[in-house]
């Protein structure tokens, strides 16, 4: 069901239309959804803006697509392809550098395959090259079925995380475990039919967190707690972790019936303007890949 939001809401002023699926954020049974990414207004450098471009790889089986996709790759990421023991996880990181070059190309006049990129000193990737005006702040994730990709040139620090909804977990021992004491209240008090849904998107809002910051698992999980019964999503650190919660902006997506997505940002305290936008990397129509 890939239908331009374009379309849907009339011409709305953005010069570089894309196609968008879509994908909602529920609260109590309401539905909003975001608006589409607008390439030449992420590009202004508008506090705020955070781009979220998302590719469901799994529902693609065309196998020139897929060899063209894998074809942008480097030696090095072709090396870290064939290592792969799984087809499913191959599949799953063409699709991750595949959505993340084409991306980035819709914001730079530079072909796919000529991005380079480098890890930060946990793992973070960024771009190495070529140098871009503005730069460009992405960050990546995926998981069986859809790979995301988040991006702001406003702002740096920004992550994303997905996982599936209906994955089959011990939850109140991983609560236990990861999340910090206030969390784990407030996921008990929960009739247990609401539990699954809150702990990812907790887990998921810790992961954006942690991937924004882009230091890793450094970062003590149980350290920071997300606020979800309230207006908007909160966060409070505790003094060990040495940050101003009031910098920080998130966002949980639901793409139900499977996944949840979160975002994250610093933004200095400015309101987060997500955006999102559906991609099939290099499919031909000129507004996919
Ligand atoms: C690597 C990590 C950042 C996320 O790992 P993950 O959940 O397995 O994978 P995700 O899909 O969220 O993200 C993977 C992508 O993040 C990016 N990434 C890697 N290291 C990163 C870092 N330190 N910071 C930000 N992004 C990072 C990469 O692009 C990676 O994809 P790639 O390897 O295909 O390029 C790390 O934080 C981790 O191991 N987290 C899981 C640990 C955990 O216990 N979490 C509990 C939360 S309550």
């Amino acid at each position: 069901m890939l239908q331009s939001r374009q379309e849907r809401r009339g011409n709305q002023p953005c010069q570089y239309p894309v196609s968008t699926y879509p994908l909602e954020v529920r609260e109590e049974g309401i539905s909003i959804e975001y608006p589409s990414v607008c390439i030449k207004e992420t590009l202004s450098g508008k506090g705020g803006i955070v781009d979220l471009w998302y590719y469901f790889h799994e529902q693609i089986d065309d196998a020139a697509l897929l060899a063209a996709q894998e074809a942008l790759m480097t030696l090095d990421e072709h090396a870290r392809y064939r290592s792969y023991h799984f087809e499913h996880d191959r599949r799953m990181f063409v699709a991750t550098r595949a959505l993340v070059r084409t991306v980035l190309s819709r914001y730079a006049a530079v072909a796919p395959s000529e991005w380079r990129f480098l890890p930060g000193k946990y793992g973070k990737p960024r771009v190495a090259h070529p140098d871009v005006a503005p730069p460009i702040y992405f960050n990546l994730a995926n998981t069986l079925g859809l790979v995301v990709c988040a991006l702001s040139v406003a702002h740096e620090s920004i992550g994303v995380d997905v996982e599936r909804i209906d994955r089959k977990t011990e939850i109140l021992d991983l609560a236990d475990r990861y999340f910090s004491h206030s969390e784990v209240r407030a996921l008990r008090a929960l009739p247990s039919s609401e539990r699954l849904r809150r702990f990812v998107a907790i887990w998921t809002l810790k992961e954006s967190y942690i991937k924004a910051r882009g230091l890793g698992l450094t970062q003590p999980l149980d350290q920071f707690s997300f606020l979800l019964d309230q207006e908007e999503i909160g966060v409070a650190f505790d003094e060990s972790m040495a940050d101003d919660a009031t910098r920080w902006r998130f966002a949980l997506l639901d793409s139900a019936p499977h996944h949840m997505i979160a975002v994250g940002a610093d933004t200095g305290g400015l309101a987060l303007s997500l955006r999102t936008a559906h991609i099939v990397p290099l499919l031909g129509n000129g507004l996919q890949g």
